[in-house]
C-alpha cells in the first residue's frame, strides 16, 4: 500500500541512491597511488532466531559496520495489482505482511519464496534501512552494529485510507525503544 496504489500492505524502500557499501578500505599512499588496506571489513553475517519485537527476527553474527550492505530483500516480483489480488482482502484485518514495494510498479513477495530479509522486523529507531537500485532492494546498516544485536529499519507502512488513530492501533509497534512511535504506520506522502 505505498504510494497509495495497492491495497495490500508494502514495506517500502527509500529511493534515495545508497552510499556505496563499505568493502576493502582504499587508502592512498603518500605518493597518492590508492592501496587496499591489509585490514578488510568483515562480509556482513546474519541469523534468523526469535525475536522480543515479534515472531522471529535477523541477528547480526558478527560486527557489522555503518555502511555496510547486509543482505538483499528477495522474493517473487510481481505487479502492484498482483499482490493486491493475492493479499488485499488476506491484509483486511491483519498488519503482518512479507511484501514490499520496490517500484511504483513491482512489489517483491517474500511469503513462499523469500530470502531471509524476509525476517527483518520494524523498529521506529532502526539501525539499518532499505534502499531501492535498478529495482532490487538492499538492507544497509546506518549504524554499526555489534554481534548479537537484532537488525531493523522503519517500515513505513502507506495505506490507501486516512491514517486514523484506530488504523494506527490496528498496526501496532513493538519495537520498545523509548521513541517508539507506536504504529507500523509510516508519514503519507
Ligand atoms: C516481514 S515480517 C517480519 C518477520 C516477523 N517477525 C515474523 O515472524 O513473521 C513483517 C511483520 O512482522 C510484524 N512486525 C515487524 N516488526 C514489528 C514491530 N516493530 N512491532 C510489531 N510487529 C512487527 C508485523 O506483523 C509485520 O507485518
Ligand atoms: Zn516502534
Amino acid at each position: 500500500m505505498s504510494n497509495n496504489k495497492t491495497k495490500s500492505k508494502t514495506a517500502s524502500a527509500s529511493r534515495k541512491k545508497s552510499k556505496k557499501p563499505l568493502k576493502n578500505k582504499e587508502i592512498k599512499s603518500k605518493a597518492g597511488a590508492k592501496k587496499t588496506a591489509a585490514k578488510k571489513t568483515a562480509k556482513p553475517h546474519v541469523a534468523v532466531r526469535n525475536s522480543p519485537i515479534h515472531g522471529r527476527g535477523v541477528f547480526a553474527v558478527n560486527a557489522i559496520a555503518k555502511g555496510a550492505r547486509i543482505i538483499e530483500y528477495t522474493g517473487e516480483r510481481m505487479s502492484h495489482a498482483k499482490a493486491d489480488r493475492l493479499y488485499g482482502d488476506l491484509h483486511d484485518g491483519s498488519s503482518h505482511t512479507m511484501l514490499f514495494a520496490a517500484t511504483d510498479k513491482v512489489v517483491i513477495d517474500a511469503t513462499k519464496r523469500g530470502g531471509p530479509a524476509r525476517w527483518i522486523n520494524h523498529s521506529c529507531a532502526p539501525n539499518c534501512e532499505a534502499n531501492e537500485e535498478d529495482g532490487r532492494v538492499f538492507i544497509d546498516a546506518i549504524r554499526a552494529i555489534r554481534p548479537g544485536q537484532e537488525l531493523s529499519y522503519d517500515y513505513s507502512l502507506v495505506l490507501e485510507e486516512r491514517h486514523t488513530p484506530k488504523l494506527k492501533r490496528e498496526h501496532p509497534c513493538h519495537c520498545g525503544v523509548r521513541q517508539c512511535r507506536g504504529t507500523l504506520l509510516g508519514k503519507k506522502r
